[in-house]
């Protein structure tokens, strides 16, 4: 039986990622910080799949606790055969209004986490000349949206040439670019996306299912849904400064305000018609 190894497992994509991986025959090793949760995800899992599940309870942006995964992933006795680096989060705020600390540690888990973790990984699947990486990355990556875009363009240039090194060796490397998904994400975030049609959200196990299907296929890059695929291509091909003027930090807030100035616009022309509007004197 196949294993994988999968980050930010107590909710949302890693959650999902879970459930439709041990849906399909596979061992896990759950990672995430939240050790009651993944208790309770394993648990939840184990009741409905006939699979093993490890858990293990780890700040992917402590060196330490990471180090505790990359010896995990390097196990020759029961070998991972899928890692899903996946954990990840936004920050509350923009760039000035939050402290340093805060910037370094959501590095170190978007990006010095998936270094190492595809590092220690790749390196122990090419000996056995089979395995796949899967990285989740954003849509965001294309765009100018503050230090979190940044990571993720990172992780996508990152795994695409990971993937390109790994040619031959029986290892593929996939990113998944998700554009806006229904998960705990925005909410963390204490992102109002208030202004966000209903369109626009793609839902979780539609992407993770899609992601895999790229992954088995040894994709580089896999964007659910031809909405996101049609954006995705636009904002590659679109003039900088109107990409800039469109996603530069804060962007959500100006998508909030917008969408408040438009409900009142809309109400301001409505006639209320109130009884205590009426202008007649036959009280
Ligand atoms: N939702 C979207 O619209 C969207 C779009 C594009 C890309 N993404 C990406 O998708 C990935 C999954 O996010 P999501 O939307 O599923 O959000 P989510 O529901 O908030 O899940 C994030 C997961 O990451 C874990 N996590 C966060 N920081 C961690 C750390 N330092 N160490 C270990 N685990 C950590 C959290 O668990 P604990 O709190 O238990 O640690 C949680 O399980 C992220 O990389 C995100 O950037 C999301």
């Amino acid at each position: 039986m196949a294993r994988a190894l999968v980050t930010g497992s107590t909710s949302g994509l890693g959650l999902e990622f879970g459930w439709q991986l041990a849906g399909t025959g596979h061992d896990l090793v759950l990672v995430s910080r939240d050790e009651d949760r993944l208790r309770a995800v394993a648990e939840q899992i184990r009741d409905v799949h006939d699979v093993t599940v490890e858990v293990m309870s780890v700040d992917l942006s402590d060196r330490r606790e990471l180090e505790r995964v990359e010896v995990r992933l390097t196990d020759p006795v029961d070998p991972v055969d899928l890692l899903v680096n996946n954990a990840g989060y936004g920050l509350r705020g923009g760039f000035l209004e939050v402290g340093i600390e805060d910037h370094e540690k959501q590095l170190d888990t978007l990006m010095r986490a998936v270094l190492v973790l595809s590092h220690a990984a790749a390196r122990t699947m090419v000996q056995r000349r089979r395995g796949a990486i899967l990285n989740v990355s954003s849509l965001a990556g294309y765009t100018t949206a503050g230090p979190y875009a940044a990571s993720k363009s990172w992780v996508t240039v990152f795994t695409e040439s990971l993937a390109m090194e790994l040619k031959g060796t029986g290892v593929t490397a996939t990113a998944l670019l998700p554009g806006f998904v229904q998960t705990e994400f925005h909410e963390r975030a204490a992102m109002s996306m208030d202004g966000l049609p209903r369109i626009t959200w793609l839902k979780a196990p539609y992407v993770v299912e899609q992601a895999l299907k790229d992954a088995a296929k040894g994709s580089v890059l896999s964007i659910p849904s031809v909405k996101y695929r049609t954006a995705g291509e636009m904002s590659r091909i679109a003039p900088r400064p109107l990409v800039r003027a469109m996603t530069s930090p804060n962007w959500y807030r100006r998508l909030q305000a917008r969408s408040v100035e438009r409900s009142r616009r809309r109400a301001s022309r409505r006639n209320l018609r109130a009884p205590w509007q009426r202008e007649d004197d036959a009280l």
